[in-house]
């Protein structure tokens, strides 16, 4: 064997807390103050029987009253309440400060937001190695379904012995290239069992994984991989979606020919169905063309052969990183979030146990993709701590046929399932019978995020899917929240069409007007503000902790700012708006305006551009683009598709323009500024209240712009 001697850092499994040890280890007794504020709270829940008592959290949240009661408890004990939830993992050592976090930018501190800092734990283990050894027999239990694209490619399962295994393994892989504790690890995966192994794998050693979505072109690739400056890419040879045959790897070796990227050392390549008979003709010539570097290249399972299968896990600060997610914002290049190990950890481990109401046996499943957020929480960390069944995959809802989610509910007795209100709304636009045909017996929960999801989806998603025996869990939350955040709980209360109803322990809302920046007292709509931090949070953006107090904490001094609308009802329920910044929503998809507007400007014959977003039925926004061409530059036809494939090959295929408006002028006041607003109005369209256009330096741009623009017609 070639591979290096393996670090082995043996811990005594006796210094692992369990969770049901921990309580009785760690909790303190109650001060005076606490003891009165429990009670008093415990006195206000009249008329239901609770199971939450002093030293532990319910294992469930059945009514309004019991969760207005621990609600009331986790704002005013901030402290007794997530030490309790820190209770439901595994910690090497169990933390003894649990909130310590500034929102004030304006004081001395600055932003800083630290939960459970002196504890120490390891994300792989809480995820995997701790359900087999608090119950051996979960070693058979099956962990991870994967239904590939194809419904009749073999299929296979895997238990949580056989991951463990292979987390290991592939956790030593990495090691053997040199990943240390704290480097950061590209990952550009399709959605397959083995992107949770690397997952899994780098946070066994306490890498920081850095997952790029497979859509993402490799200009976004290069981007991203420079900005955290990782040396090493976990790919794929090539990923299967919607019956096609998608090249990962060949977009690495793209991006990996640009300057930005000259610091990558290493690219360990899994091979898409290694060791499975079927492949597909354009998926085998794939392989076949693929380019290797010598040196820099490696197939995964050739490597998997060089390694045993001894690997500790890593003891990690709660506060060391996690992981790094991009997304967009509403100016300038993409935020590389960044979410640490406790906080994020407990809090996607609760929010999922509780909203869900996960029971030990139940078959759940994501459709995200691991390359956005909700992959991340809702497909691994929160599932998988719970020892949760997930069904991971590949493909997409409309292939072979638009029955593909309600057939593999079926195939595999799904229980929870959790989709995004784009999918929803283009499985709708089909006959019922695509879904009343299948059985879907096995459902007892539906839930929904990404964007909002409008009352007719919603009701067609309770009526038809769920046949009103679900509740929908509309979940509002953002890759910057870790975990949901307003959301109902599964049968605790009733649900309204389109609304997310309440907040989760611990999050506390605030509205706020825009225009005076003044607080609005509920019921009211506002822009949406959350008042003290949660242990889900983000903690900063990867090297530019200054942007992120820009982002979110000047708006408001002293909260953090969303970026989203709200409504706030008479009886408290939230309804989420939309966005109130240069952030689209499409499909569930975040695109910054100014990042399309950088790829337009790019074209040689640009001299402008100015991207704004319109109500879209189906895909909650669409794309409209003004651009303005350089003197004597032609209108063309031509040039109208050279653009939308520009923006398309520069950041990625699920971004595509749907109009591109030739405009010799913007709307601009007379200091340059372009006015967004206008040209929202006017693509919307409501240009009988276009506001005050007295600033812009000539207003007839404006009717020039009404005029030609198709959505006013
Ligand atoms: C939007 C996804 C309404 C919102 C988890 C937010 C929603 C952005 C909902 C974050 C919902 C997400 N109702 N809007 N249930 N869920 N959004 O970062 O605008 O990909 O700010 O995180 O999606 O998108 P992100």
């Amino acid at each position: 064997l070639t591979s290096p001697p393996l670090q082995i850092n043996r811990t005594s499994h006796h210094e692992i807390h369990t969770s049901a040890a921990s309580s009785a280890i760690w909790a303190s007794p109650l001060n005076n103050y606490q003891r009165k504020s429990v009670n008093t709270i415990r006195s206000r829940s009249l008329s239901t029987e609770t199971t939450w008592n002093e030293s532990s959290l319910p294992e469930k949240i059945k009514s309004l009253d019991e969760y207005k009661v621990l609600y009331d408890f986790s704002i005013k004990d901030p402290n007794r309440f997530w030490k309790m939830a820190a209770e439901r993992l595994d910690w090497y050592r169990f933390p003894t400060k649990i909130k310590n976090t500034e929102f004030d930018y304006r004081c001395e501190r600055g932003v800083d937001i630290k939960w459970y800092e002196d504890g120490i734990l390891n994300a792989c283990y809480n995820c995997v190695d701790r359900h087999i050894e608090h119950d051996h027999s979960t070693a058979q239990q099956v962990a991870l379904i994967f239904e590939p694209d194809t419904p009749t490619e073999s299929r296979h399962h895997v238990t949580y012995g056989e991951l463990l295994r292979d987390v290991k393994k592939f956790a030593n892989v990495l090691k053997k290239h040199g990943v240390k504790k704290g480097d950061r690890v590209t990952v550009y995966m399709p959605m397959v069992v083995e992107t949770c192994i690397a997952l899994l794998a780098c946070a066994r050693i306490g890498a920081i994984h850095s997952v790029v979505f497979g859509g993402f072109s490799a200009n976004n690739v290069a981007e991203r991989v420079s900005d955290c400056d990782s040396k090493i890419i976990i790919t794929s040879d090539f990923g299967v979606r919607g019956g096609k045959c998608s090249p990962l790897k060949a977009k690495i070796d793209q991006a990996l020919k640009m300057k930005q990227c000259s610091a990558v050392n290493t690219v360990l390549v899994f091979q898409r169905n290694h060791g499975m008979p079927e492949m597909k003709d354009d998926c085998a010539d794939l392989r076949s063309s693929l380019e290797w570097k010598d040196g820099r290249d490696f197939w995964v399972h050739e490597e998997m052969e060089k390694v045993n299968e001894i690997c500790e896990p890593e003891r990690m600060n709660a506060e060391d990183p996690l992981f790094i997610l991009y997304t967009s914002g509403s100016t300038g290049k993409p935020k590389g979030i960044v979410h640490t190990t406790g906080g994020y950890l407990t809090y996607t481990n609760l929010t999922f146990k509780y909203v869900f109401d996960y029971n030990p046996g139940d078959v759940y499943m994501c459709t995200a993709d691991v390359g956005w957020i909700t992959g991340h929480s809702y497909a691994i960390y929160g599932p998988m701590s719970n020892r949760a069944t997930t069904v991971i995959f590949e493909g997409v809802p409309t292939y072979p046929d638009v029955s593909r989610y309600w057939n593999i509910i079926d195939k595999h007795q799904v229980n929870i399932f959790y989709t995004a209100p784009t999918a929803i709304r283009s499985l709708m636009a089909h006959d019922d019978k695509y879904v009343t045909h299948t059985s879907r017996q096995s459902l007892k929960v539906l839930g929904s995020v990404g964007e909002p999801i409008n009352p007719e989806a919603w009701e067609w998603y309770h009526t038809v899917v769920g046949e009103k025996r679900c509740p929908i869990i509309d979940s509002w939350w953002q890759t910057e929240t870790g975990g949901m955040m307003i959301t109902p709980i599964a049968h605790a209360w009733e649900l309204e069409p389109g609304v997310a109803t309440l907040p989760f322990f611990g999050v506390q809302t605030k509205l706020f007007d825009k225009a005076t920046k003044k607080p609005l007292n509920p019921p009211n709509s506002g822009e949406l503000c959350i008042s003290d931090s949660w242990p889900g949070q983000a903690r900063t953006l990867y090297g530019a902790h200054e942007r992120f107090v820009d982002v979110y904490f000047k708006q408001y001094p002293n909260y953090y700012f969303t970026g989203d609308g709200c409504e706030i009802k008479e009886n408290g329920y939230h309804h989420i708006t939309g966005r109130v910044d240069d952030v689209l929503v499409i499909s569930g998809h975040n695109i910054g305006t100014a990042e399309v507007e950088a790829a337009l400007d790019h074209h040689d014959h640009v001299s402008e551009s100015a991207v704004v977003g319109y109500p879209d039925p189906k895909k909650n926004q669409g794309m409209y683009c003004f651009v303005t061409l350089k003197d004597d530059v032609e209108e063309t036809e031509e040039l109208r598709k050279q653009l939308i494939k520009l923006v398309r090959d520069m950041i990625g295929a699920h971004v595509t323009p749907d109009f591109i408006h030739f405009a010799p002028n913007l709307p601009k006041t007379r200091s340059g500024k372009i006015m967004r607003r206008i040209l929202r109005k006017i693509v919307e369209p409501d240009i009988s209240n276009l506001g005050d256009t007295s600033t812009l330096t000539d207003p007839s741009v404006v009717d020039d712009l009404i005029k030609k623009c198709p959505r006013t017609k």
